[in-house]
């Protein structure tokens, strides 16, 4: 049987390093797992209560509107006036996504046909790489971030990246996807990069899809820019917002995507066709927390950022030099320079055969990133504090 849409994609590296934990584990070792970034932090008390009471109303058993119903749609409208001051008319610029991977996968489908092109940094967040061609549209991708600079604005060189693509494409590329705080390198940007940005995909007449799966994780008091922040952003762009990160509610599948009303409506349309919508409680309880618990992100931005200074305090401590993320929840280690050639899936390798510490090869991001290895903050400070002296006694064995 020959199945075109999955057979081409590359082989997913992490599938082996969690074979490798896997294994560890039904031997008995502990392994620290800095590798899936699957937030730990419990969800919000008040959305779990929610959630409770209404699943037992069986009104909620239904089928929902698959667009959101309209106070989901009110409640993430009140967050971005609140958190970014931007204006969203929570009809037509609104709709609500199975998290934002969802989210993103049919906004290509709707963006892109078979013959189109989409230009994506690399490395990336791996459905950003692989969703236009499951639309059929090819990848055209561009360096996100001077390798080694990661923590960086990635300015000057993303966007001569980002013309050279657009100046090279077949065809006018029909999408931009573009993620900052950024997956896996932590790169991060000002207004002023969003207000070039904006500027870029007026100029070229492309859609920018800005993944903000990080909207609320910047730290040292940097507030992440949402795209619709700039003025105008509004025709040429749109914004997955979700509640995975913000609100530790990962299971929960809560996304959104908001911003320019034609593609909201074409996506809502398509989504119409596909599912009709998330668990009606779970949409009631995601409105409670975004209306009730508006002080959760930050507490959660405390704790990743508490966990941030452990480890790269740690590395530093045991000779390994790693730039200190200035928001997401990783950290992008280059891969010290004895190991460097070896690869980051070699590496990868040996830190779990070695330190019992698990963490995501660069590799499964794409082409530029195989001289890092992705820490996500995962494992609270003692264990991040059990996996740096293993680290020390694998690396000074090894040499
Ligand atoms: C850039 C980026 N987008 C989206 C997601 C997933 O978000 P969701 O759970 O809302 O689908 C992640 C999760 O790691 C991510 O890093």
């Amino acid at each position: 049987m020959e199945f075109r849409r999955v057979t081409g994609l590359p082989p997913y590296v992490f599938a082996q390093i969690n074979g490798l934990k896997a294994e560890a584990r039904a031997a008995g070792r502990d392994v620290v797992d800095f590798g899936f970034g699957n937030p730990d932090l419990p969800s919000p008390d008040v959305a779990v209560e929610k959630l409770a009471e209404s699943a037992h109303n069986p009104r909620n058993h239904r089928y929902s509107a698959s667009r959101g119903i309209p106070n989901l749609r009110r409640a993430i409208a009140g967050r971005y006036k609140a958190v970014f001051d931007v204006d969203l008319d929570p009809e037509t610029q609104v709709v609500t996504t199975i998290g934002a991977k969802e989210g993103l996968t049919h906004l290509m489908w709707v963006l892109c046909e078979p013959g189109d092109c989409a230009v994506v940094p690399s490395p990336s967040y791996p459905i950003h790489l692989a969703g236009p061609g499951f639309a059929g549209a090819r990848v055209i991708t561009v360096p996100v971030a001077d390798p080694g600079a990661s923590a960086l604005d990635p300015g000057e060189q993303f966007f001569a990246g980002l013309e050279a693509a657009v100046r090279e494409a077949p065809t006018r590329p029909r999408a931009i996807i573009v993620s900052f705080p950024h997956n896996p390198t932590t790169a991060c940007v000002d207004l002023a990069f969003m207000e070039r940005l904006v500027g870029f995909a007026a100029e070229n007449e492309i859609v920018v899809c800005h993944d903000f799966a990080y909207a609320d994780l910047g730290f040292d008091g940097y507030q992440p820019p949402s795209i619709l922040q700039v003025k105008g952003a509004e025709e040429w762009c749109v914004e997955l917002y979700t509640l995975t990160k913000s609100f530790s509610m990962a299971g929960w599948r809560v996304g959104f995507c908001v911003g320019n009303a034609e593609v909201v409506a074409a996506l809502t349309k398509l989504k119409s066709y596909l599912d009709y919508g998330t668990f009606q409680p779970v949409q009631i309880a995601a409105i409670v927390a975004m209306n009730e618990a508006t002080d959760y992100p930050g507490r959660l931005r405390a704790v990743y950022q508490s966990r941030r200074d452990a480890l790269v305090e740690g590395l530093r401590r045991i000779g390994w030099e790693v730039p200190a993320p200035r928001g997401s929840m990783f950290l992008w280690a280059p891969i010290p320079e004895a190991y460097r050639e070896r690869g980051s899936l070699e590496f990868s390798t040996l830190l779990i055969r070695e330190a019992d510490v698990a963490t995501s090869p660069g590799i499964g991001f794409g082409d530029n990133g195989d001289d890092h290895v992705r820490f996500a903050l995962i494992e609270n400070e003692m264990r991040t504090h059990q996996a740096l002296r293993s680290l020390k006694r694998a690396l000074t064995k090894l040499g």
